[in-house]
């Protein structure tokens, strides 16, 4: 098995090599389940941005289908559903680079879901940590779709014969699934049908912490809304949530090893250099021996001027939910004039008559 490829935020995948018969393409895909943080930004969508922007094709997937595996109010749904692409438009994406649409519109992935149901093994997915975490002790009452998930995700994935897939370290037990599933199907049937899909695994200093305890992930799911900035959050919310946050009294190192048992202190850094996007040790070395006092208004002042228009860009597409409908809608169609060859291959090599 190939080892992932460790990504720096501007990290996009090397064009396929020669010998492979399959073309660079990047899909990946957020789950419409609620609110969008910071977290989702600098580790996912500014990631995703970059893909598109180096002109390698991106696929950008709302999986509504993955999120109804446990309980989804459907008028939220649907309203997240509409965030999470106005979300993904006003960061950059556009139609007119990245195929954006939501899942469900494209009856095809579940279609070859069903497919890797019947190539995935109960042991496989018996086997998924985030299953485990998930459906804890309580098993018996978890949705069927829950254990299901690696495998659909897969089919997002390889229904368009997608070569690298941006993630969180916490997927990359699924795509070494995908990579499973993939490789079984091809041996089963005797084919190179599917390609073994790269994960480009976030890098360190996209892993956003809680403002409050910087050793716990930024959640939309944190009973504190000053534990996380929301991409729906305006300026001055951006500016009093980073003044609030909590660090410690020291001074910024001047190497990043002076920031390994200061993780609150960390997780800033870290934020700043994202966001610029440069470096740690870069951001240490401009502003080492700085208290936070000195620190924070200059984070406030970089949060800002990159995300609060990004939230009203957000409002000003919320306003029209017909036009986002619209846009999702003209994604589908692309993006199944892309997946409907590939399922009826898949057909055909499983011995279904066309
Ligand atoms: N499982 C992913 C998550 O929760 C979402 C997802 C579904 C996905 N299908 C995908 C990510 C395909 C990448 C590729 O974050």
């Amino acid at each position: 098995m190939t080892e992932p490829v460790a990504a720096t935020p501007a990290a996009t995948p090397a064009a396929s090599p020669a010998a492979s018969p399959f073309k660079t393409r990047v899909f990946s895909g957020i789950q419409p389940s609620g609110g969008l943080t910071l977290g989702n930004y600098l580790g996912a969508i500014k990631r995703f941005v970059q893909m598109q922007d180096s002109g390698i094709e991106t696929l950008y997937c709302m999986v509504d289908l993955h999120a109804i595996t446990v309980w989804q109010d459907p008028d939220k749904l649907r309203h997240n559903t509409r965030e999470l692409a106005a979300g993904f438009m006003a960061a950059g994406l556009t139609p007119a680079k990245s195929i954006l649409f939501n899942q469900s519109q494209v009856p095809e992935h579940a279609q070859l879901g069903w497919v890797f149901n019947c190539v995935a093994r109960m042991g496989w997915m018996g086997r998924m940590t985030q299953w485990k975490d998930k459906a804890g002790k309580n098993a018996e009452q978890a949705s069927l779709g829950l254990f299901a998930y690696p495998a659909l995700m897969a089919a997002d994935i390889l229904v368009y014969h997608a070569t690298h897939v941006p993630v969180g370290e916490d997927q990359k037990q699924h795509l070494e699934l995908a990579r499973d599933i993939a490789a079984k199907f091809n041996h089963d049937y005797g084919v190179n049908f599917f390609p073994l899909t790269e994960p480009v695994i976030e890098g360190a200093a996209t892993r956003v912490m809680s403002l409050r305890d910087g050793t716990k992930k930024m959640s939309k799911s944190d009973p504190s809304d000053m534990a996380r900035i929301n991409m729906t959050d305006d300026a001055d919310a951006i500016a009093k949530k980073i003044r609030k946050a909590k660090t410690d009294a020291d001074a910024l190192p001047s190497d990043p090893k002076g920031l390994e048992d200061r993780p609150e202190a960390r997780n800033l850094v870290a934020i700043y250099a994202a966001l610029a996007g440069t470096s740690i040790a870069a951001v240490l070395s401009e502003h080492a021996g700085q208290p936070f006092s000195a620190f924070k208004p200059r984070l406030i002042d970089l949060a800002v001027a990159e995300l609060a228009p990004i939230s009203s860009e957000m409002a000003r597409l919320m306003a029209d939910p017909a036009e986002i409908d619209r846009m999702l809608g003209q994604g589908a169609q692309t993006a199944r004039a892309i997946a409907a060859p590939i399922l009826d291959r898949t057909y055909d090599i499983v011995g279904m008559i066309r």
